[in-house]
């Protein structure tokens, strides 16, 4: 039995935040380059219970994990779960508020490195829990901005903005429409009679951090080259052929994937979506270069079976899920085959939405 709050800490606890993991339907490695996004919330999440503590440091503890950590502001925990709670409650501090010894417990549901940003739902949920706390005039957008300086500045992941945006906004039944530069945003629905399938490739995404790290500088790089200030402004991939590869690969994926985003929110027919998403991975795959054997071949089965619309890898790649719009009437008979054919090829799959 998970422990609660209560048989923690031998009390009830003050004040709850609580935020969903999110999938990626379309604009991948784009946020980082001022571009458009469209993730989803999914029915996942992590829970943060909370109240102020009679000592001088804070304890946690990690229900999913069974772990403990104790910390105070000055003196970030060893433990990486830990560092992104503490990340969070130094980021109000910094923010000139007073944030006291605290006693938190968190309880998350939301699959851990696979790229459905279980990190951004338990940040999310963090500073929603102390802002319920303290009582604090923070809106959903300050949330998610405070939540990314908690990932960058103290878990030590450049990411852009995308997830906590996702894990504070977007819905279950309607993905967020969002441009990162503007922070302009609306929820648009998913093409009638769809519903999303995530699926686990089983491998690590170990890469990730070092090659994310080296497409973001590439991207400057090639920003710096077109003389402009983000990839965003490109608006026709022509203009990236003057490039040295592989700049003019990375800009190309960066601008044909902010046009798909764009396409899609559009309204366009569940097909023409699903042929997007496919066109995306064929641009992650091949342009941008963040796929890997496994993902490219469970994609290819997702893409080629009965009731998917399409198929691609989702989140920063290397490992990690992939997304699949599919007829909703038919989401419970795609994964089995699918998953029963990556298996003949020696990998093993999972199952993480619905
Ligand atoms: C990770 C980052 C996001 C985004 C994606 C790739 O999830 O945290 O900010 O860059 O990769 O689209």
């Amino acid at each position: 039995m998970m422990k609660r709050f209560e048989d923690v800490f031998g009390r009830a606890p003050q004040a709850l935040g609580e935020a969903p993991g999110r999938v990626n339907l379309l604009g991948e490695h784009t946020d980082y380059n001022d571009g458009y996004v469209l993730p989803i919330a999914i029915t996942q999440t992590t829970r943060v219970t909370m109240g102020r503590a009679d000592a001088d440091h804070t304890d946690l503890y990690a229900a999913s994990l069974d772990a403990r950590a104790r910390f105070t502001l000055d003196q970030a925990p060893t433990e990486q779960f830990a560092r992104y709670v503490h990340g969070c409650l130094r980021v109000v501090q910094d923010e000139g508020i007073a944030v006291p010894p605290l006693l938190i417990h968190v309880e998350s549901d939301v699959p851990m490195g696979v790229g459905l940003s279980s990190s951004a739902s338990l940040e999310v949920a963090v500073l929603r829990a102390l802002r319920a706390l303290l009582d604090l005039p923070l809106d959903d957008v300050r949330i998610a901005q405070l939540a990314q300086r908690a990932e960058v500045v103290h878990a030590g992941v450049n990411c852009g903005i995308m997830d906590q945006m996702a894990a504070s906004l977007a819905g279950t039944e309607r993905a967020l429409f969002l441009d990162v530069l503007t922070l302009e945003r609306r929820l648009v629905p998913l093409p009638e009679g769809t519903a999303v399938l995530v699926v686990d490739c089983g491998i690590p995404r170990s890469l990730a951090a070092s090659k994310y790290n080296e497409r973001r500088a590439e991207c400057e790089d090639a920003a710096r080259g077109l003389r402009v200030a983000s990839l965003r402004e490109i608006t026709d991939a022509v203009l990236t052929d003057d490039l040295p590869d592989p700049l003019r690969q990375r800009a190309r994926h960066v601008v044909t994937e902010n046009q798909r985003v764009l396409s899609a929110v559009q309204g366009v027919s569940k097909q023409a979506f699903g042929q997007l998403m496919n066109a995306s991975h064929a641009s992650l795959r091949d342009d941008y270069e963040v796929s890997i054997p496994p993902l490219d071949a469970l994609v290819g089965l997702l893409q080629s079976a009965p009731g998917v619309l399409g198929a691609r890898l989702t989140g920063a790649g290397f490992g990690g899920a992939c997304v699949a719009l599919c007829e909703a009437a038919e989401i419970g008979n795609v994964a089995g085959p699918v998953l029963d054919a990556y298996a003949r090829m020696g990998h093993r799959g999972a199952v993480l939405v619905p």
